[in-house]
């Protein structure tokens, strides 16, 4: 048993015509047809959505919807779930058509970040067809790209991600964001999925913010395609969160920017595809390989 990949993501938000304009103009994603009234739906490839942005209150990332190969295994999992004390929620009929699959469940993490893991995934006839002219998004059987959570229950949530739900450990490191020799760091997992991407889904140990997620990753499939997004980020005023760079342990040549609902958008371009079979865990210290000056440390900079 275990995840396939990265379906969904469901995010509330009272900014939808700004969620519009990042999502078509700043990215690049089609939209989609057919969401229920007050939301949208946006589309990288030729599933009927990725992103379903709902109308609501504030903002904040509701959940990050992972594929099980079958209905057993959905199951198999739930119960699982169950066992380990979380709370699990059975979709109804309508919300699972409403999501283009067979059936789902709702949960969440020790740290209670929104989860929901369903079967029976379904294509669009439509072709995809950015409206910004980015070439594609990399998606097929490594799903739509990964999610980061902060877990400040770290081990707890850790050990829920890899014994309860069954993603693998790929890089288990602590990250040095300063020079202080008596900086700790900071604790991350990065876990996979059945594919070959690197992280389907990956935990910080940190507070877990209003915004309800860290960041969300897209692969774009030609470099060009991220340089220029990075072009519209920069003309559309959207906030950059991370310059250019490339990341030490999946590879990723990208950059990070501020979505309307305050978690950030990693874009990437040409990260590891990795067979597992072959695979150690690693444990990296560092980020970044080059690049990747974060606004708070730009900030930073500026400041002394
Ligand atoms: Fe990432």
């Amino acid at each position: 048993m275990g995840v396939k990949a990265l379906g969904y993501v469901i995010i509330e938000s009272a900014k939808l015509a700004e969620w519009d304009r990042f999502m078509c103009d700043v990215i690049g994603v089609m939209r989609g047809e057919g969401a229920p009234a007050g939301s949208a739906f946006y589309r990288i490839d030729d599933r009927p959505f990725r992103f379903w942005i709902r109308e609501g209150g504030q903002e904040h990332f509701t959940a990050a919807g992972y594929e099980l190969a079958n209905a057993a295994e959905l199951l198999e999992l739930k119960a699982n779930v169950a066992a380990a004390g979380r709370p699990v929620e059975d979709g109804t009929a309508e919300e699972a058509a409403q999501r283009g699959v067979a059936s789902f469940f709702r949960t969440s993490d020790p740290d209670g970040n929104g989860l929901e893991f369903f079967c029976g995934d379904t294509r669009d006839d439509v072709p995809f067809v950015s409206p910004a002219g980015v070439s594609g998004f990399v998606t097929g059987d490594m799903g739509m790209g990964h999610a980061v959570f902060c877990a400040p229950s770290f081990e707890k949530t850790h050990d829920f991600y890899k014994n309860v739900v069954g993603f693998g450990d790929t890089d288990f490191p602590r990250f040095h964001f300063t020079d202080d020799p008596q900086d700790p760091g900071m604790g991350f997992a990065f876990m996979h999925a059945d594919n070959g991407r690197h992280h389907s889904i990956a935990i910080a140990e940190m507070p877990v913010p209003p915004s309800g997620c860290v960041h969300l990753m897209l692969e774009m499939r030609d470099m060009a395609d991220v340089g220029r997004c990075n072009d519209r980020m920069k003309a559309a005023k959207i906030p950059e969160s991370a310059t250019l760079g490339r990341h030490v342990n999946d590879r990723t040549f990208g950059f990070y920017m501020q979505t309307p609902g305050g978690f950030d958008m990693e874009i990437g371009f040409d990260p590891l595809v990795i067979d597992w079979k072959n695979w150690t865990t690693t444990a990296h210290t560092v980020p970044s390989e080059w690049g990747h000056e974060w606004a708070w440390q730009k900030a930073l900079a500026e400041a002394q």
